[in-house]
């Protein structure tokens, strides 16, 4: 393909890809399959990488991410992001209308808004296209987080020329996890023995600090927007201003309202209090903005917050109930967690039988006993949680809860690790309930996506000794299947096919499947991209590991633990046998050119166009060679960001020139 032929090919692409997105996101409406639009998608991204110099500033691929940014920039904000005044009472908001009338009159509206429960951040257009995205920092100075906010859709990376808008603009909002994704995320975290994320505020704040924005690309986050600051503002109010940054393609929540006096203030706060639960993101209040511009001009600041708004908090909400029964759950990976069964009640909204307990420590510091009134709180977690114990209704004879000290299931002794909080049930190849979740594990949709067997069916094959771990699933035949009760020859049929299809499901999702400890679905896709093969992995030193992206020292250390584990080994070894994808399907490696046949290149530091597997292959597939040690023979070292001290000195030492990713850019075109 020549350039031109390239830049034209990617203009347009981009603007098919735009229009299917816009399509998507903004009014739901699908005109491509997902397959389809991926093919767009990869293929855009293919000729980007080929041809840089033609990406466009609103490129679709900036949402599937890909920049790996170590440090993030610190940027002055323009206009600086103030912080609100807090209430917690109605007298407090009629003292706040009391004095905003005696400075303006009587004669204004409020706009009443949810308070989001998220991230804030400042997104800057120039000429329609997204700039810069910066969080709120200490309010003068904030991060710049472009690259990953570039990855939510609800954010626009252009504005369609067709809408006026000021040359230079500034939306304000708040980025958030939605609940939803908040449950996945962490029902994912728990399969995998990963730490819990606290709420979805945190997670949100946390993913938007990543460094790799491809991973933030699939935390699906999402954001609504609350401000418009700009020199040449053509609105009058903040209700206005709000309706433009809707037709601009910004996301801009339904639920603010204009109110015309306290009262009606009042009555959204009433209104919200309860129904705000059925919203599919968290909030913690609402924000109160008198609605004229010039009105708020003229009220001014404080040193920290606007005269002309206050902010609402709902108490978070409780409740008290009785404590049953504390009954204990055993995870996949043998970790147990107590649960507080509760008397039902009613709680914002929903109705209260369990909350978690978290373990060991949180019972003792609550020193529950069997039948206490407990205080349920559903605040910021979205699980219940008992937050204290109402001592004044205690009976004095409830006995004190001692935590159990066997396996519920299979009464190991249990083990608490040095430095950890949960219990263990130690009996990992025996425990019925350990080994049953590995399988469930394996059968889920993210890994091997068996169609046709269900907990259920776990349940009665292992009851009937037909399976203890994965790889006897394979063994499994459609007379023993059809033999047990409750199964139907339509069902039994389902369990072989789904079984069959599962070989040729690739390999990442293999390795999920297996349910090393940490090796999500994320981790097993980065180790499958770097070592292509399960004995590459299996072979790999831990430094060897860690080498692959995102693979840090835990995460190395509990693949070496399950590779030395003959079972483990033997299992890998039937499930082979059977069939299943042990391999990345190999993709023949394009050539693009012989650009730099004869050259060889030590590559250091991290890329802004590419992650540093990419850059590699891309100098092999221009004819290039790629060393991994600096020496005299050697003709460049391709330097990042944060390229190391000793390869720095070395190759000025051997008088090796360095070049710069923009550089090597240009060597190739
Ligand atoms: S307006 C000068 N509106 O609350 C006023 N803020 O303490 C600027 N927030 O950091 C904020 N929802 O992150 C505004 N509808 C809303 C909001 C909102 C959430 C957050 C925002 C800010 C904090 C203010």
């Amino acid at each position: 393909m020549t350039p031109l032929e390239a830049s034209i090919a990617i203009q347009q692409l981009t603007d098919k890809i735009n229009h299917y997105n816009e399509q998507y996101y903004q009014n739901s409406i699908s005109e491509i399959s997902d397959f389809e639009f991926d093919q767009l998608l990869e293929k855009l991204i293919s000729l980007e990488k080929q041809f840089p110099q033609f990406k466009q500033e609103d490129s679709p691929s900036q949402r599937v991410g890909g920049t790996i940014s170590k440090n993030f920039d610190t940027v002055t904000h323009k206009y600086p992001m103030l912080s609100l005044g807090n209430t917690y009472s109605e007298e407090a908001l009629i003292d706040f209308d009391n004095r905003t009338k005696k400075a303006i009159g009587d004669d204004f509206e409020y706009v009443c808004e949810l308070k989001f429960d998220g991230v804030a951040i400042s997104l800057s257009y120039e000429n329609g296209l997204l700039k810069r995205a910066v969080t709120r920092g200490d309010g003068t100075k904030g991060d710049d987080v472009t690259a990953n906010a570039k990855t939510i859709h609800a954010i626009p990376l252009k504005i369609n020329k067709k809408h006026h808008f000021p040359s230079s603009f500034e939306a304000r909002g708040e980025i958030f996890m939605p609940t939803k994704s908040f449950l996945a995320i962490n029902a994912e975290r728990e399969e995998n023995g990963e730490p819990l994320l606290a709420n979805p505020r945190n997670a949100a704040s946390g993913t938007l600090k990543m460094q790799d924005s491809s991973i933030v690309a699939k935390r699906k986050l999402d954001c609504f927007l609350y401000g418009l600051m700009s020199d040449d503002l053509n609105a009058e109010t903040h209700s206005e201003a709000l309706s433009m940054l809707k037709q601009w393609g910004f996301n801009i929540s339904d639920t603010f309202k204009v109110c015309k006096s306290i009262q009606e203030v009042m009555n959204y706060i009433q209104y919200w209090e309860t129904k705000r639960f059925e919203l599919p993101l968290d909030t913690d209040g609402i924000v109160i903005k008198v609605n004229s511009f010039e009105k708020q001009e003229a009220l001014g600041f404080t040193a920290k917050s606007p005269r002309w708004a206050i902010a609402y908090k709902y108490k978070p909400q409780s409740v008290s109930t009785i404590l049953e029964t504390i009954s204990y759950q055993v995870g996949r990976t043998g970790a147990i967690t107590p649960v507080a069964n509760l008397k039902p009640v009613l709680l914002a909204g929903t109705t209260v039988k369990r909350a978690s307990l978290h373990n060991a420590n949180e019972i003792e510091r609550l020193d529950l006993r069997i039948g206490d009134t407990v205080m349920v709180e559903k605040g910021g977690e979205i699980i219940p949680q008992v937050l204290a114990v109402d001592l004044s209704k205690r009976d004095p004879r409830a006995q004190k809860v001692t935590y159990i000290s066997q396996c519920p299931d299979c009464g190991s002794e249990l083990v608490r690790k040095e430095g950890e909080a949960n219990h263990y049930c130690p009996n990992e190849k025996g425990c019925p309930t350990q080994l049953k979740g590995k399988i469930e594990h394996f059968i889920s949709r993210k890994a091997l996506n068996i169609d046709g067997i269900g907990a259920e069916t776990i349940d009665a094959f292992f009851e009937n000794n037909l399976v203890k771990n994965v790889a006897d699933l394979y063994d499994l035949t459609y007379e023993q299947i059809v033999g047990l009760d409750r199964f139907a020859e339509k069902s039994a049929q389902n369990c072989i096919e789904g079984l069959r299809k599962s070989k040729q499901i690739p390999f990442h999702q293999v390795l999920y499947g297996l349910g090393i400890r940490f090796v999500g679905v994320t981790v097993a896709e980065k180790l499958c991209n770097h070592f292509h093969t399960i004995e590459a992995i299996q072979k790999a030193s831990i430094d060897a590991l860690k080498e692959a992206p995102e693979i840090g020292d835990k995460i190395a250390q509990s693949i070496i633990a399950y590779f030395a584990d003959e079972d483990n080994l033997m299992l890998i070894e039937r499930l082979q046998k059977a069939g299943l994808q042990f391999e990345s399907v190999h993709v023949e490696k394009e050539v693009e050119s012989n650009r730099l046949e004869g050259l060889s290149f030590v590559v250091s530091g991290v890329f802004e166009h590419f992650e540093r597997d990419e850059i590699k292959d891309k100098i092999i597939s221009n004819g290039g060679k790629v060393l991994s040690s600096i020496s005299a023979k050697l003709n460049y070292v391709l330097a990042g960001e944060n390229m190391g001290p000793a390869k720095l000195e070395k190759a000025s030492k051997l008088n090796i020139p360095i070049i710069s990713e923009q550089e090597f850019i240009e060597m190739l075109s």
